[in-house]
């Protein structure tokens, strides 16, 4: 007769197997221990798998199917048009082939910075897509934009919606940089600021989009940074003009030379104490959205920028001006880590910054 020791009495657990039982007994219950957490594992993943499909399904055709909810897709890039004096590469090929993405209008909504310069301006508006509309050169910047010779008095900020643009606005920051440090970081010289464009993607429905750039910081070799203006502009940005938009929903995106701290007082900290980022809320709590990968500068993936340290400048934000009245969600994120062949095995990058894509859904509740 086996004998088996009661289980609890030892911690030995080589104890707990009959001392004389069959050894093909230890094999079957291990073998089928070991069976079972396979199963355990697949099975556990199968469901994940198909949790997500059905989430994904349920947003996307259950959540949003009716005549009062619409997706945009949407699409932030800085576009690196200085001009090559100043140290962009490659920049009028660059410029047509973000002409031929756009072109291919995939997307519903285009901000677009540092498209400091009229031919290039020109270049992306020959390529829009039939029915498309596009801002100005000068109508989200100073009338005295230069965008010849240089940047100067210019915001370099330009939009593209598949929706007819119903207002524009453009508003200069106060606060533009040292003027002593002018010749340096040039933020003196070019007029940054707030761009807003009002569409209506949904009858009884009102979108303003906001697109901006705020100061970068100089080269650290120079011993000072630009963060007193980007802070104040961020601020201005906020309580001026996002903060007092009468759309139903606002989206905001750009180049905010800033990482995603969200202490009080930042640049980024500042944005979020009203609205939400929507890389964010996609990667829901997993703080994954923080790894280099996503990096909008310095990404390893860039071909022009991947010697600098990797840092999130680019965002998409958006915001309710009443929940109870409008939904306002995504659950879409991407980089696409745009490139093309300047010649035959030479592939470069569309910018020295990826873009980042959203699809934001818009949902009247009455
Ligand atoms: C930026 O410069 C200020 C001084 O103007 C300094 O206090 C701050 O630490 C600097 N920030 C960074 C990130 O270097
Ligand atoms: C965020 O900003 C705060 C204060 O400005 C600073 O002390 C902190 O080190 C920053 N955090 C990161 C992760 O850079």
């Amino acid at each position: 007769m086996e004998t088996f020791p009661e289980i609890g009495v030892s911690d030995d657990r080589g104890r707990l197997i009959p001392d004389e039982g069959p050894e093909s007994r230890v094999t079957r219950c291990r073998s089928w221990c070991f069976t079972y957490r396979w199963c355990v594992g697949i099975l556990l993943v199968l469901s994940l798998i198909l949790l997500g499909h059905a989430l994904a399904i349920y947003y996307l055709y259950f959540k949003c199917n009716s005549a009062d909810c619409i997706g945009l897709k949407m699409m932030t890039l800085n576009t690196w048009g200085m001009p090559k004096s100043l140290g962009s590469q490659f920049k009028e090929e660059r410029m047509q082939a973000i002409g031929h993405e756009i072109a291919k209008g995939e997307r519903d909504i285009y901000l677009l910075e540092e498209l400091w310069m009229e031919p290039d301006y020109e270049t992306i508006r020959a390529s829009l897509p039939a029915g498309y509309h596009m801002t100005l050169f000068r109508q989200l910047a100073l009338s005295t934009c230069d965008g010849h010779a240089g940047p100067e008095f210019c915001s370099g900020l330009s939009v593209i919606s598949r929706f007819p643009l119903l207002e524009t606005e453009f508003n200069s920051y106060t606060y533009h940089g040292d003027p002593l440090k002018a010749w340096i970081d040039g933020e003196w010289l070019a007029r940054k600021g707030v761009g807003r464009v009002r569409i209506q993607p949904l009858k009884g429905l009102s979108v303003d989009l906001f697109v901006t750039h705020t100061a970068a910081d100089p080269d650290p070799s120079h011993g000072y940074n630009n963060s007193y203006y980007r802070v104040r502009q961020v601020q201005e940005l906020m309580d001026n003009y996002v903060k007092k938009a009468t759309a139903d929903v606002v989206l905001l995106g750009g180049d905010f030379n800033a990482g995603p701290n969200k202490t009080q007082g930042e640049p980024y900290g500042i944005i979020r104490g009203y609205m939400k980022n929507s890389i964010e809320e996609f990667f829901y709590k997993l703080l994954t959205w923080l790894n280099p990968q996503y990096a909008t500068y310095g990404n390893t993936k860039n071909t022009f920028s991947n010697t600098f340290l990797p840092i999130i400048y680019d965002y998409i934000f958006y915001h309710a001006r009443d929940e109870s009245a409008v939904n306002v969600w995504t659950n879409l994120y991407e980089m696409p880590f745009f490139k093309f062949f300047l010649q035959k095995d030479h592939a470069i990058s569309f910018s020295d910054h990826e873009a980042v894509e959203a699809t934001v859904y818009v949902q009247k509740l009455r």
